[in-house]
């Protein structure tokens, strides 16, 4: 038959064996070698479905469980509806898509304490079960990994290493950039090539890839937009994507101190969303007062709900709408009760 290659009947099954088992001897892709026949080939899955129990393993097959991210998303995030919809979309598209041309790259936007981190902490959880704590998830914070500009050259070669090495462990890797306004310029210029459209770089295909990217840009336009409806009486909900899409591109480019990043990002469309964070409100600011009782596993009381809720700064000066660190300090406030 044409076209059926050297392997035949198999052949069909190969994909299926796309699981990486991360360890010194890679045990699997010695199997995978050795093995010819189809009968061979179930005791393989089994071997690493055992072997999968007790390590980690990057399983670059396995479907996103889209409905178990909406409903995390829906339950422990509070008053983002923007960030809910186009993540969840972002999401289940590029991993439902087999033939993606370049690695999924998200930028969250907003003031701090709006649930960028907790957000992209859901989402790396979702990707792989042990999320920030797995060894296919990598955080980096600008002012704790990149301080010094004078080490600048040693940050661009380690990093490019980092995620070559560990692209090439696991194609599905996430990568998560935090504090952007701070990064140097010349980390983003460390990092670009991988964001890019290529193939393959030197033989590693970048293309499954997560980058996700978090700052406090736009903050500013994002908290102005949600201010114009709720001085013109429309609801929070109403608010779209294609109202703040332009003013976040935009005005973030604008921005001195983030101009530099998002200039070269966007200049190439190597973003593939920019995400807003809303900021939010006293009742937002009460639900996550209440999931934090509930993670603690007390009972609700509504009473000190109230009083820490009360305890938090609200702004504008007039209206005091917004909580000016979002939910931030609810945990040390919580503590005290
Ligand atoms: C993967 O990234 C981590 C940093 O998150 C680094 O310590 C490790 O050496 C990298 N692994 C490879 C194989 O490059």
């Amino acid at each position: 038959m044409r076209g059926s290659g050297p392997l035949g009947g198999p052949a069909a099954l190969w994909p299926l064996l796309a699981v990486h088992v991360a360890t010194a001897l890679e045990p699997v892709s010695m199997g995978v070698a050795a093995v010819g026949a189809a009968s061979a080939l179930t005791g393989l899955f089994s071997y690493t479905k055992l072997y999968c129990r007790f390590a980690e393993c990057c399983v670059e097959e396995r479907p996103l469980d889209a409905a178990a991210l909406k409903r995390d998303l829906e339950e422990k995030l509070f008053g983002q509806h923007l960030a809910t919809e186009v993540i969840l979309k972002a999401l289940t598209g590029f991993r439902n898509n087999k033939h993606t041309k370049k690695p999924l790259t998200l930028s969250l936007h907003g003031w701090a304490g709006t649930g960028k981190n907790f957000v992209s902490q859901i989402v790396a959880e979702n990707l792989h079960p042990q999320g920030l704590k797995s060894k296919f998830v990598h955080l980096f914070v600008s002012t704790l990994h990149f301080p010094h500009e004078e080490k600048m050259k040693m940050y661009q070669d380690q990093l490019q290493k980092w995620i070559r090495g560990n692209v090439s462990a696991c194609s599905s890797s996430v990568f998560i950039f935090d504090e952007m306004d701070k990064l140097h310029p010349g980390i983003i210029d460390a990092i670009k090539p991988f964001l890019d459209y290529y193939e393959q770089i030197d033989g590693i295909s970048y293309r499954r890839a997560i980058f996700i990217f978090l700052s406090n840009a736009g903050g500013d336009l994002i908290t102005k937009t949600a201010l114009d409806f709720w001085r013109t009486g429309r609801k929070r909900e109403e608010i779209q994507l294609k109202d703040l899409e332009p003013v976040l591109s935009v005005g973030v480019f604008n921005n001195k101190h983030s101009g530099l990043w998002h200039s070269v990002l966007i200049d190439r469309n190597l973003v593939d969303y920019f995400i807003p964070f809303l900021p939010l409100e006293y009742r937002h600011v009460k639900m996550c007062v209440r999931a934090e009782m509930r993670a603690r596993g007390a009972a609700v009381n509504e009473d000190i709900v109230t009083k820490v809720t009360d305890e938090m700064t609200f702004f504008p000066k007039d209206e005091k709408i917004y909580s000016d660190k979002g939910c931030k300090t609810v945990q040390s406030r919580l503590d005290f009760y």
